[in-house]
């Protein structure tokens, strides 16, 4: 599905494809399709249980779908397995980061993946100069290296944990409420990061319950309700509070080539 804002012709490097998940009688999906493109910054939005954390973790390789198909870049998949995934370029950032607080931050991007010299020693040095070089083209700004992880605001913890997945290849980056829980300058760090990752050509999606944030940055909003996705909006075309109303299921399906009524006692 070509997205409202995007009009120039061009591959994208993700595609989802009538995906479908039930937990037990519970359907967390229904029918979801969705094609992702490089520079751009995706932000999916929807009430809780709307279904936005199953799409993701079908895409991280955590859930295996009922029923649909996933394209990276041409290769057509069922399902993925986390490395599968992870090796084609998908990499989220979850809440809870999963860094290392008692380690630094060459440590923490590099993590499981340190160069060596002579095939044994870890090569610190090479460490530190790709993590040094690597912050200054994401823009992310933290004092010290030699820093621990558990010592990092908010912000600079959500840097690393961008950095991290950056070197582990990624060129889709997911990002699951990474606003949650965070102050107003950390915040503005996050945003602006994100648009930054866009403007490296990286594809971002990232899932906000605050529509703030998510106009602040986002190029396009996709909206989820029961596991369905309801609107796939270019964010210059709507606002807020059309945006709103439709999370709450009072406004009509919009930008999925169809238009049907979502709550028809309105
Ligand atoms: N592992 C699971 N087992 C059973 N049900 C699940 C599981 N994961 C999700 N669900 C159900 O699937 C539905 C969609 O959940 P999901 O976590 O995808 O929602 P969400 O949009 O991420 O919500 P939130 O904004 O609260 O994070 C919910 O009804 C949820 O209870
Ligand atoms: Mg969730």
């Amino acid at each position: 599905m070509e997205p409202d804002c995007k009009t120039e012709v061009r591959r994208p490097i993700l595609s989802i494809s009538g995906l479908g998940k039930s937990f037990g009688n519970i359907q967390a999906l229904k029918d979801v399709s969705l094609d992702i493109y490089d520079g751009e910054i995706l932000a999916l939005v929807g009430d809780n249980g709307a279904g936005k954390s199953t799409l993701i973790k079908i895409l991280s390789g955590v859930f295996r779908p009922d029923y649909g198909q996933i394209s990276i870049a041409g290769r057509v998949f069922r399902h993925l397995t986390p490395i599968q995934s992870l090796k084609n370029g998908i990499t989220t950032v979850y809440q809870d980061l999963a860094l290392v607080d008692c380690r630094d931050v060459p440590c923490n991007v590099f993590l499981g993946r340190e160069p060596t010299r002579a095939g044994f020693f870890i090569d610190k040095k090479r460490m530190a100069s790709e993590t040094e070089s690597l912050l200054s083209k994401l823009n992310i700004s933290i004092p010290s290296l030699a820093s621990n992880a558990g010592v990092l605001s908010g912000g600079q913890r959500q840097g690393l944990a961008v950095a991290r997945a950056i070197n582990q290849g990624g060129r889709v980056i997911i990002l699951d409420e990474p606003t949650a829980a965070m102050g107003v300058r950390e915040t503005e760090q996050v945003l602006e990061l994100i648009g930054n990752l866009g403007r490296q050509g990286y594809a971002v999606i990232f899932i906000s319950h605050n529509l703030h944030h998510v106009f602040s940055v986002a190029e396009r909003i996709c909206v989820m309700r029961n596991g369905e996705l309801i609107a796939d909006l270019c964010a210059r075309d709507t606002d807020p509070d059309q945006v709103m109303e439709m999370i709450a299921g009072v406004r009509q399906k919009q930008g999925m080539g169809r238009t049907e009524v979502v709550n028809e006692a309105l």
